[in-house]
């Protein structure tokens, strides 16, 4: 029989009105890929944060390499070989990267932190990775997919036993995730179990050894990843069938509600022109760097544009700012909830209703609190975010809350068109089914809705149409009927070889 490395036993813990873990059990052996697996909101960071010393349980035990810990701490964490590479990102921005992989355990010469040694030590750590970033870089200057890579670094560079990975991928691009899993392999056969946390269970096939199950902040189940269907693990997790993954409704396609017209910003941005008409759900496709996120930024007018022009309703829109977009009802949900997405320091309550001022306050511009509460409490429940209260801080939600709350602002609105940019990121398979929902209701109140994704399956089964973009330029649209994916692929990858040039 194989060793159980970890064994964390009737775990309980609780957060001022969440009952976060309730007798969770949880197992771990050498060399393998466990997988920890539920909805938003259902306890899986909560773990492995009490697994690895940076929250303290309740109640119940864990024992680590056949040793009873009773008060696990991010220190004795350390000392056995547990590393975790967090949901958001947690790095010191401005640190450089070899800074952020050594943070506290600094090599010292002399009495003196040897910055030499730790910048070529960070160098062999990331090479091994196969990411080329130089470790005198701020660490801030780099893209998310770059920093969740030093991320990993520094979680390998203490040479774990154990290493808990929650979410890794979410911000990767495709190369960087067959990179990672190729490391996870590495790993694994040389003894080191992983926990392995994702919304992306189209992943678990390439990595997953065993899967356990939460839901609700219980153990549902586990057992080995072979021995279950898809369906059975989306059910256990959600506690009903998902029948149909991705709603599509077919509207009547009416006038051109918002088009773009020859827009220019920067080289992400190159001459980009494209409608949307009544009744259309708009998908954005392209592999991750083709300027996706870029032209909706410059729509918004969170970028500079140097050209273009942007009509809504047939009627030519001035944006300069994204003040300008707001008010003419053009708004942006945001791929990024922590820094651009949320002010993760106010309440749930007061981030929804904060682009809605103007509709909860009185003639004189007092926010009356009452429709404050009501605006908050009806996005909560439309789409369905986890929390015990509105006035609980952005903060304090799982990651896939916060994803709603993002999303749920713009709908309480008087939006006219929204752009969603990633919407389904780090969300959960049910929550996934309530947002296309969402923005099916949109297209069919007549509401223009553009969504960026890189991830087909999901454009390909929620969009009417699909605007492909590669290099910073629109490189093909493809209708409904005839999008697949090798067409999808094939025209975002139209300028690759000379991209890499
Ligand atoms: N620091 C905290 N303060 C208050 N409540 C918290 C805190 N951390 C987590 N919670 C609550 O505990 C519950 C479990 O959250 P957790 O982050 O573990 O979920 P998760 O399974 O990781 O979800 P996701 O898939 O969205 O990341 C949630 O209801 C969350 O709001
Ligand atoms: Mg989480």
């Amino acid at each position: 029989m194989q060793d159980y490395i970890v064994q964390m036993n009737q775990i309980c813990k609780s957060f001022p009105g969440v009952k976060a873990l309730e007798n969770v059990s949880f197992d771990l052996k050498a060399g393998e890929v466990m997988a920890l697996l539920g909805e938003n909101g259902a306890g899986k960071s909560t773990l492995v944060k009490i697994l690895s010393g940076v929250y303290t349980k309740d109640k119940g035990e864990i024992t680590v390499f056949n040793e009873l810990i009773h008060n696990m701490t991010q220190k004795i964490a350390n000392e056995k070989g547990i590393a975790i590479i967090h949901q958001e990102l947690n790095m010191c921005q401005h640190l450089t990267v070899a800074q952020n992989i050594f943070l506290g355990r600094e090599p010292v010469k002399y009495g003196l932190i040897d910055n030499k040694r730790m910048n070529k030590d960070s160098r062999a750590i990331l090479e091994k990775l196969g990411v080329s970033i130089d470790p005198e870089t701020i660490t801030g200057s780099l893209q998310v997919s770059k920093q969740q890579m030093v991320e990993i670094a520094k979680a390998l560079s203490i040479d774990a036993k154990v290493l808990i990975m929650d979410e890794p991928t979410s911000a990767l691009t495709s190369r960087e995730i067959d990179e990672l899993f190729n490391i996870i392999r590495n790993l694994k056969s040389s003894g080191c179990g992983i926990v392995y946390i994702s919304h992306r269970l189209e992943e678990l096939t390439n990595i997953a050894d065993r899967v356990t199950i939460m839901r609700d902040g219980q153990f549902i189940t586990s057992g080995s990843y072979k021995d279950f269907t898809m369906d059975q693990i989306i059910a256990h997790m959600v506690g009903r069938e998902i029948k149909e993954k991705y709603p599509h409704v077919d509207c009547e396609v009416g006038e051109v509600v918002f088009e773009v017209k020859n827009i220019n910003a920067g080289r992400m941005v190159r001459n980009v022109s494209f409608n949307i008409r009544k009744g259309e759900l708009v998908g954005i496709a392209g592999l991750m760097g083709a300027g996706r996120t870029e032209t909706t930024r410059a729509i918004f007018g969170a970028d500079p544009k140097e050209n273009g022009q942007i009509f809504l309703n047939g009627k030519e829109i001035k944006i300069n700012n994204p003040k300008n977009a707001i008010a003419a009802g053009i708004v942006l949900a945001p791929e990024n909830r922590k820094t651009d997405g949320l002010c993760i320091k106010l309440p749930v309550r007061e981030n929804i209703s904060l682009p809605n001022l103007d509709i909860i306050s009185n003639k004189a511009g007092v926010v009356k609190l009452k429709n404050d509460y009501k605006m908050s409490e009806k996005a909560v429940q439309d789409i369905n975010i986890k929390l015990p209260t509105v006035d609980v801080n952005a903060e304090n939600l799982s990651g896939g809350n916060q994803q709603k709350v993002v999303v749920g602002k713009w709908l309480s609105g008087n939006s006219k068109m929204v752009m969603f940019d990633e919407p389904t990121r780090g969300i959960d398979v049910a929550a996934k089914v309530e947002i296309y929902h969402l923005m099916n209701k949109l297209k069919r109140e007549g509401i223009g809705c553009l969504f960026v994704s890189s991830e087909l399956p999901e454009i390909i089964g929620v969009a009417d149409r699909i605007i492909v973009m590669c290099d910073g330029r629109i490189t093909g649209e493809l209708s409904r009927n005839e999008a697949t994916q090798e067409k999808v692929l094939t025209l975002a990858t139209r300028f690759e070889n000379k991209i890499s040039n």
